[in-house]
Formats: C-alpha cells, structure tokens, sequence
C-alpha cells in the first residue's frame, strides 16, 4: 500500500517536473540531457575527435546531445544493463559494466 503511494507519488513528482516537461517538448531521450548541456556549455566538455564512453547510457539522453555534436568526427560507446533505442553514431552494449567481457 504505502509502495504504491510512494510509486504514485514519484510518478506524479516526475511528470511535474520542469526538465521532464522541456524534454518532452525538445524530443529529447532524457531530462539528464539539460545537465551535460550546461557543464558542456560552462567548460567546453565535448570536442571533435573524441572518444567517449557513456557507462548507463540508457534511455540515451547523454548519448543522443554528444552524436549529434560530434556529427560522426569521434567515437561514441555506450552501456547499459537496460536495452537502449538505436541511436545514429553511438555503439551500443548491453551489460553490467563492471564485469569483465569474455573474449
Ligand atoms: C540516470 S540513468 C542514465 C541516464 C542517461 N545519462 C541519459 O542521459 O539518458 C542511469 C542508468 O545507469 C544504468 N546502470 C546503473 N548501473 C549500471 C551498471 N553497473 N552497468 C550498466 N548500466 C548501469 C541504469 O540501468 C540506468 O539506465
């Protein structure tokens, strides 16, 4: 009972919040966006050419704001344990990144 309340609770705090509804209108993946957007703007984070590896990339938010910058001139490697929607310019695996890959 109080689970549902709080699950409740959350929903509604989530679907009321200023960053869930901007990314909704901007058709972006996730809120999280609009925190690497302004460290991105503040200290010039991401430049052509890079290599970047996105550890719990899912939905995709960081992911999908680093390609389009890119524009393909760099590297995108993201993992998630959760399946992420395809994404133009980013390699996907599905994992625990903690745990070593067997070869
Ligand atoms: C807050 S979300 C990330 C949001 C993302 N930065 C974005 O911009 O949309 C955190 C993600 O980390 C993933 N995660 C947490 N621990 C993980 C692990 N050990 N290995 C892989 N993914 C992990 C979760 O599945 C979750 O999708």
């Amino acid at each position: 009972m109080a689970k549902s309340k709080s699950s409740k609770g959350w929903l509604k705090e989530h679907f009321d919040d200023q960053y869930v509804k901007m990314s909704q209108q901007d058709g972006v993946r996730s809120r999280a966006v609009y925190k690497l957007i302004e460290i991105d703007q503040k200290d010039q984070l991401i430049k052509p050419q890079m290599q970047i590896v996105d550890l719990g990339a899912a939905p995709g938010g960081w992911s999908e704001y680093v390609a389009k910058k890119l524009s393909k001139q760099g590297r995108i490697v993201a993992t998630d344990i959760l399946e992420m929607d395809y994404l133009d310019g980013v390699e996907f695996i599905q994992g625990d990144f903690r745990e070593r890959v067997s070869a």
